[in-house]
């Protein structure tokens, strides 16, 4: 179900989901993989699930139930305060598919968000170069017929 293989890109995992509670599954296994500091595009069409695996991740670090993630699309942006192995864990996560320029993306101060302990989850960053330039890594979903997911989680090191 899952690989870890490094390749030209870095490390990667898959994965793949049947629903979205083991989407949430997903994302509580990979909150142990994804060590802070971490800026991560969240790759995958409208409804492939990209907030339900950040459910996934908030709980694993304590950072919140699943039921208070909600999707920052017209917040931009949601903040966590979590943990792991005792340490603290800053858990923003992002949706910037409503912002129109690198301009009004600078309001959102990205570049201060990534502090040693921050794990940053954004949503539509591949839309801007700023964001790409920052990327630490990606996790893809795509839909592979009907409930199905693929998640492929790819870190640089
Ligand atoms: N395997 C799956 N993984 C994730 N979500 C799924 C899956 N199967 C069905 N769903 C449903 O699809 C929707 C995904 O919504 P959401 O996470 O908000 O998507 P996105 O943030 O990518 O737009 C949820 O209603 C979820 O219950
Ligand atoms: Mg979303």
């Amino acid at each position: 179900m899952t690989s870890a293989a490094p390749t030209a890109e870095g490390r990667k995992h898959e994965f793949t989901t049947h629903s979205g509670a083991d989407t949430i599954d997903v994302g509580r296994r990979l909150a142990r993989i994804l060590r802070p500091p971490q800026l991560l595009l969240l790759k995958g069409d409208l409804g492939t699930g990209k907030t339900t695996l950040v459910k996934g991740i908030a709980q694993a670090l304590d950072a919140a139930e699943p039921d208070e993630v909600t999707s920052p699309t017209f917040t931009l942006l949601h903040e966590y305060d979590g943990s792991l192995d005792g340490k603290p864990v800053k858990l923003f996560h992002l949706d910037v598919y409503r912002i129109e320029g690198e301009r009004q993306l600078e309001t959102l101060g990205l570049e201060e968000l990534l502090t040693d302990d921050a794990l940053v989850l954004v949503e539509w960053g591949e839309k801007f170069k700023s964001i790409k330039k920052r990327a630490t890594g990606e996790i893809e979903i795509a839909s592979i017929g009907g409930d199905a997911r693929k998640i492929t989680v790819t870190l640089k090191d």
